[in-house]
């Protein structure tokens, strides 16, 4: 039986859509849901030209009551009878109380080669300390941000003339190439480890 998924997103959600057209032939696991906290967010439209159920759940309404979204959130996801959640481009952050609640259940993909520049601003950052490499991240989620245990990472070199928009750029593909890696190992309960680097597609 195919693990049913849900993808959270915020915004384009090119991730997800990465995600969405991995999952199928033998792959162990199937897209169910797309939820977002924005109901502009693009991804919402891109997710139903493929056919994968919508949802979302917008955060402002709830104010400061970050346990009364999460609530919404989780009622969504377990009637969609979602078993792995995929957190990708999700710009909420999580509290405790929601992320105990889908422990060994959910994966957010981070850009930055964790544990380096957790947060917000990874390539600017990455930029300033004249880093030879950058990368991305795919996790599991814990109550920690950006914290959880690493699943998979794709590297690329950082370019002297880089800034951070061209970093970014670069950077995306290797993303759509690592998480759907990583997610059809998670979705088949093996936990080895990804790794990606700009140039190769073997996965080691
Ligand atoms: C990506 O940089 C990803 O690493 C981060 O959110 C950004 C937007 O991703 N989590 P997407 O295009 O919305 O999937």
């Amino acid at each position: 039986m195919s693990r049913r998924v849900g993808i959270l997103i915020s915004g384009g959600g090119s991730n997800m859509v990465a995600l969405v057209k991995s999952m199928t032939g033998d792959h162990p696991a199937r897209p169910v849901l797309v939820l977002s906290n924005d109901p502009e967010a693009g991804g919402l439209a891109k997710a139903e030209a493929l056919g994968v159920p919508t949802a979302v759940v917008d955060h402002r309404p709830f104010g400061k009551d970050r346990a009364g979204f999460e609530a919404e959130l989780d009622r969504v996801l377990r009637e969609a009878g979602v078993e792995i959640v995929c957190l990708a481009g999700f710009m909420r952050i999580l509290t405790p109380g929601f992320t105990g609640k889908w422990a060994g259940r959910m994966l957010n993909i981070h850009p930055s080669l964790l544990p380096l520049y957790k947060g917000l601003h990874t390539y600017a950052r990455a930029l300033e300390a004249g880093d030879a490499e950058h990368g991305c991240t795919v996790h599991e989620v814990t109550a920690e941000l950006d914290g959880g245990p690493i699943l998979g990472q794709a590297r690329i070199a950082i370019d002297k003339s880089d800034t951070p928009e061209s970093l970014a750029a670069r950077l995306l593909p290797m993303e759509h190439a690592l998480y759907p890696a990583v997610l059809r190992r998670y979705a088949a309960d093996d936990r080895r480890p990804v790794f990606l680097s700009a140039g190769t597609s073997a996965l080691s």
